[in-house]
């Protein structure tokens, strides 16, 4: 499969994951169709009169469900797509999932139960929420504040994802396979914060709210679907139930995962949190 037909279709293609995803490919020397809301053709998920154009003459798709594949009306959308890939002889869907949340193994099983040829990367928290996602500006500020405590995640790189993602468009062995995808040490938001605080030598306050607070304070920055969805990450997903180390990354690539210092390290010296004007 390593010679692709077609393009590789990648939906979020400029998303943290998807243009990760496009640059490997294309070093690569393999063609892609980044598509969303804003490309021609577009791809937007409310709108699936439109998909069978994105998906014309593709060969292999990488598959991130916006805002969060455990929205209502994701399991229909991944459902849908999954037969419409299949009915066009995609051969490979590579869906990007989340850990466990019962609404993203639904969608997983939607994909699997579609006949396409898949894999799925289960992924941890990402690195990149503190660089490109919503604790940026936290970061910045100097202050993040959630409702989070004492439960560590395995924060995983989204460079891995993307890794793993492009092993799995451009490789056989990965055909209906699942990785679990996390970094090597999990750590709580305070200690992930502090790290970041060290390496940049100025002091960055974690603090924790509660769910109720970091409610208020959100609705005015999300609208009322995200605050909800924020608020059931921090506390029904955030309960202990994922901090266990998994090795997806090594399985899929044969080597060791990120750790959450090299993402720190690489950010710092990239500028990414600089102040400076
Ligand atoms: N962040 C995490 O820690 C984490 C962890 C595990 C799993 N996940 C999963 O990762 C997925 C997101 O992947 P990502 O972070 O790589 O992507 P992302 O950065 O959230 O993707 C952003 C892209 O999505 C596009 N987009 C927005 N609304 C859209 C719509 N209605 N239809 C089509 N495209 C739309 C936007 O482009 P336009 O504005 O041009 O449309 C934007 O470029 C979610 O399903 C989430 O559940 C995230």
């Amino acid at each position: 499969m390593t010679k692709t037909k077609g393009p590789v279709l990648i939906i979020g293609g400029a998303g943290k994951t998807g243009r990760r995803v496009d640059a490997l490919l294309r070093q690569r020397g393999i063609a892609t169709r980044p598509v969303s809301r804003s490309t021609t053709p577009a791809f937007d998920w409310n709108r699936p009169k439109d998909w069978a154009a994105a998906l014309e003459g593709v060969s292999q798709a990488y598959v991130t469900y916006h805002p969060d594949i455990t929205v209502e009306g994701a399991v229909e959308a991944i459902a849908e797509l999954g037969r419409l890939a299949r009915q066009k002889g995609l051969e490979r869907v590579v869906l990007l999932s989340g850990r466990g949340e019962p609404a993203a193994e639904r969608a997983e099983q939607a994909l699997q139960a579609s006949g396409v040829p898949w894999t799925i990367v289960r992924a941890s928290w990402f690195n990149q929420n503190f660089s490109e996602g919503y604790l940026v500006d936290g970061v910045l500020a100097g202050e993040i504040a959630l409702p989070a405590g004492a439960v560590p995640e395995p924060f995983v790189d989204a460079d891995d994802i993307a890794e793993v993602a492009v092993a799995a468009l451009t490789e056989e062995r990965h055909a209906n396979r699942l990785y679990e995808l996390t970094g090597p040490r999990a750590l709580t938001f305070a200690e992930a914060v502090a790290e970041i605080g060290a390496e940049l030598g100025r002091p960055i306050r974690y603090v924790q709210m509660t769910a109720d607070d970091f409610v208020i304070s959100m609705r005015a920055y999300a609208p009322e679907d995200i605050v909800q969805l924020l608020r059931e990450l921090f506390t029904v997903v955030l309960d202990g139930r994922n901090t266990r180390v998994m090795h997806g990354v090594e399985e899929a690539l044969g080597r060791p995962a990120r750790d959450f210092s090299e993402f720190v390290r690489k950010s710092a010296v990239a500028g990414t949190w600089s102040t400076s004007p």
